[in-house]
């Protein structure tokens, strides 16, 4: 089973996240997982994949321009039915991940897709609307590398639900 994540990133935090999230899934039995940057998604990969993670840096606590961009045109990619998550990285520990994340899953339930992020469910780490990574740009308490568990975990919960739901 394909599972595709899908990302924008300037500065390669969002990518290093999308990536640890495509490990997790990996991790699982029978599952396939590849990270896309918003300008060179494999549009075949994505649309035999039962289920699409998006994910974001923060940007004024909203997702980047582009990704608002990329996100209006991802009606032709299929995305009804599929298994959708969504994840963001910030400079901020407060700096808006969540309401990044919230307008993600805004989208793609628009899509028809069925949004999952395991939620309190499956205990610690408990990841409620998805994962958030917190950089080391202006916090010297954080780096983003403090945050990889968090991704590979909803990875791996992410690809198992996507096999309960859809077989292998
Ligand atoms: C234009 C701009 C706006 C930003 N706005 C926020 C923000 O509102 N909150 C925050 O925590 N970080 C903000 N950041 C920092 C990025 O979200 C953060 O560094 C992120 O990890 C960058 O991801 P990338 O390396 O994948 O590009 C902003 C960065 C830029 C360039």
């Amino acid at each position: 089973m394909k599972l595709a994540v899908i990302y924008d990133s300037k500065t390669g935090n969002t990518r290093q996240a999308a990536e640890w999230i495509a490990a997790g899934m990996t991790g699982v039995e029978g599952v396939e997982a590849s990270a896309f940057a918003i300008d060179a998604v494999d549009e075949a990969f994505v649309k035999e994949s039962r289920g699409v993670v998006i994910g974001s840096p923060a940007y004024a606590a909203l997702m980047t321009p582009d990704m608002r961009a990329w996100l209006m045109g991802a009606g032709r990619l299929g995305l009804a039915g599929k298994l959708g998550g969504a994840f963001a990285t910030e400079q901020y520990t407060h700096g808006g991940g969540e309401m990044v994340i919230q307008s993600i899953l805004t989208n793609e339930l628009v899509f028809g897709m069925l949004c999952y992020s395991g939620g309190g469910s499956c205990g610690r780490p408990v990841i409620h609307m998805g994962p958030i990574g917190v950089n080391g740009n202006v916090e010297a308490h954080n780096r983003l590398e403090n945050y990889e568990e968090y991704f590979r975990v909803f990875g791996e919960r992410f690809a198992a639900k996507a096999k309960e739901l859809f077989g292998a």
